[in-house]
């Protein structure tokens, strides 16, 4: 298995490159069972999640080939299963983003349930109601989603809790329903947008993306089309805060200022000097250490669950008490228990995190759990006396391309182990 090691203490300096983001990569991806002829999907990160989907629609026979640039032509005719298996869903759990796309366009779909994660119990119940209630039969057993439905009609769907796949699956199979459909309590992601976006480039009728009300009007067809992936906000954040740790000036290149405003905002309570261009960002921290800050995590546009470890890393070693409440999942802080044992004092109370920032953190052999909680780790690592080395790094190339590329350009001492 391989491991990240992080010799800690360099000042990160220089501009780095952001990759397409992977929370819009996969429901767009995704979205191309809908179309009735091949589609381009260009900017596609180089991510495990991305292989992991190629595989999954490969798998149902979708032709997908993708150049040395990543650029995907993906030709969904050819299919001829319509299902998503246990064995891939358990690896990647945004797979349930086939289930609406499949059910509009072919009338049936059989795909395992996610099950839950390190960071959650993550049920599914808000996609299956809301096919439901277009009129899809959708019968659980053995472990499975099997829906069918001669054809879905529109519906008024209001999410008791705001889901971003949720809202995608449900925007996916309204867009070839009969009639109208309206999802209230839709989430307002950038992702959701670029997906909305990118259905209407195939000729879906869509109003109201980005807002909590988004309304549908079926189509009969969608055709395939040309479409490039927006850049990613959590990678671009990350990045920032691996700025603001270390006391360093980077600037995220090739992306978008206008969907980061709540991350940007703590950034600047910490005491960094945040400026922005067309497609870029540049935090600059001037050599100083970083105040602790206070946030809650919320559906967007509030502040990003997806930032929160990045946070907690970076209030670590703050000057001063920060704490950090987590309301969207149940069970997200489990790299403040590596922390901990870096030298960081946090203490756990219920859903919040308290702590009294330190000057700097030991180096320890710590365990990524999930996605974010490695991010967070290398974090920690990059402001930590000493070689800190990460195990379980396969979350980490689940969501960020090239880590260790990106860092050791701005300057980090950070190197993968193999084997
Ligand atoms: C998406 O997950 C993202 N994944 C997550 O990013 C992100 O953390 C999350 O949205 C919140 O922003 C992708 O887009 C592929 P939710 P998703 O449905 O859609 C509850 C990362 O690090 N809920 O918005 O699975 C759920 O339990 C990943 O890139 C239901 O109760 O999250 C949670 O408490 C991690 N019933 C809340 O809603 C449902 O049917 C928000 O979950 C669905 C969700």
């Amino acid at each position: 298995m391989d491991r990240l090691l992080i010799s800690g203490g360099a000042r990160l300096n220089g501009h780095v490159p952001i990759s397409g983001a992977k929370n819009a990569a996969l429901p767009i991806l995704a979205s191309t069972l809908l179309a009735d002829s091949p589609m381009r999907v260009c900017n596609v990160p180089h991510l495990r999640d991305v292989t992991t989907t190629i595989e999954l629609l490969g798998r149902m026979g979708v032709e997908i080939t993708v150049d040395e640039r990543m650029q995907l032509e993906v030709d969904p005719r050819p299919i001829r299963e319509f299902a998503a298996s246990y064995e891939l869903v358990k690896t990647m759990r945004a797979s349930i983003l086939v289930l609406g796309p499949m059910l509009a366009r072919y009338g049936r779909a059989d795909v395992s349930l996610p099950g839950g994660c390190a960071i959650g119990a993550r049920p599914v119940n808000l996609h299956v109601a809301g096919l439901q209630a277009m009129g899809a039969d959708i019968v659980i057993e053995d472990g499975y989603i099997k829906a069918r439905a001669d054809r879905l009609h529109g519906a008024r769907l209001v999410l008791d809790t705001v889901t971003v796949t949720g809202t995608e699956n449900l925007l996916m199979a309204a867009a070839l329903a009969r009639g109208e459909t309206l999802i209230e309590n839709a989430a307002r992601e950038p992702e959701v947008v670029d997906l909305a976006d990118c259905l209407m480039s195939m000729g879906a009728q869509i109003e109201g993306a980005g807002t909590d009300t988004i309304t549908v009007q079926g189509v009969e067809t969608l055709s395939g089309s040309r479409y490039r992936v927006l850049p990613d906000r959590i990678e671009t954040g990350t990045y920032l805060v691996a700025g603001a740790v270390t006391g360093g000036k980077v600037r995220a290149t090739g992306t978008r200022p206008d969907n980061l405003d709540a991350v940007l905002a703590k950034l600047e309570e910490c005491g960094a000097k945040i400026t922005t261009g067309e497609d870029w960002i540049e935090l600059d921290m001037e050599g100083r250490r970083p105040a602790a800050v206070n946030l809650r995590t919320a559906p967007y546009p509030g502040f990003p669950t997806d930032m929160q470890a990045q946070f907690t890393a970076l209030n670590a070693i703050a000057e001063g008490v920060g704490t950090i409440t987590e309301t969207v999942f149940e069970n997200r802080f489990m790299h403040v228990l590596e922390m901990q044992r870096m030298g960081a004092d946090i203490k756990l109370e219920g859903n919040t995190a308290i702590s009294e920032g330190v000057p700097s953190l030991m180096a320890a052999p710590v365990m990524a759990t999930d996605l974010r909680a490695s991010a967070s780790l290398v974090l920690a690592g990059l402001v930590a006396e000493g070689d800190t080395v990460i195990e379980r790094i396969y979350h980490i190339d689940r969501g960020y391309e090239q880590i260790e590329e990106k860092l050791g350009q701005l300057g980090a001492g950070i190197r993968r182990i193999t084997g």
